[in-house]
């Protein structure tokens, strides 16, 4: 399974990139505004520190609008995916760009149905939100073994990103289920790596080896 960072923050970006593991960014307009940076200067400086998939979304919500805006999104470099919210207009524009070669991250994606949607209009990500799901009392991981069981019936080769992930329980879920991409923030990220027990053992064993070396 990939592991994505969901930010727009260029140095928790490099910290994760750093470690060689991650294998991309997916941004949203939200996480874009905290920074205070033009939009597409903050996408270039991604790309040209992470090499795997950036996601960058379009405001419109009109197919054309959004066409224009994609084409100058995916300008910017070669492993930009330009997102697209899952409405009628904008499955329209998935088709429109897989038709000129430019690759849709399906964002806001709720339900099975509209995941079969996003499929079938051509979608190369699609990114369903579980921990919204779990804020209104839905179990969001179930939409994810839902979705995942749909694709393999039918052989989409749209992949399913896990999206609005709040802790290090829904990217094991994630891959649990086969899930290809679990995308989080830069917090959820540091989590997947420590362990108490990891530290408490490091911290013994170092103890130890001081004592080797006195005798
Ligand atoms: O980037 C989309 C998604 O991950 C947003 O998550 O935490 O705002 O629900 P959240």
């Amino acid at each position: 399974m990939k592991l994505f960072l969901d930010t727009a923050n260029f140095n928790e970006i490099r910290e994760a990139a750093n470690t060689g593991i991650l294998d991309g960014v997916t941004t949203n307009p939200s996480l874009v505004a905290k920074e205070n940076r033009p939009f597409k200067d903050i996408i270039k400086d991604i790309c040209a520190i992470v090499k795997g998939d950036v996601s960058a979304e379009v405001t419109a919500t009109d197919t054309e609008g959004m066409l224009r805006e994609g084409r100058e999104l995916a300008k910017i470099a070669d492993n930009v995916i330009v997102k697209v919210p899952l409405i009628k207009d904008g499955l329209v524009a998935v088709q429109r760009f897989k038709s000129e070669g430019i690759r849709c991250n399906v964002t806001l994606c709720f339900s099975p149905t509209q995941a079969l949607l996003a499929a079938k209009a051509g979608a190369y990500i699609v990114s369903p939100f579980i921990g919204r799901l779990d804020d209104i009392s839905q179990v969001g991981m179930d939409l994810i073994q839902q979705i995942v069981t749909i694709y393999r019936n039918y052989d989409f080769s749209t992949q399913v990103l896990v999206a609005s992930i709040r802790n290090p329980v829904h990217v094991a879920d994630s891959a649990m289920l086969g899930a290809d991409i679990a995308t989080m923030p830069y917090g959820v990220w540091t989590q997947l790596i420590k362990h108490p027990l990891t530290d408490i053992g490091l911290a013994r064993f170092l103890d130890d080896w001081k004592k080797v070396q006195v005798k």
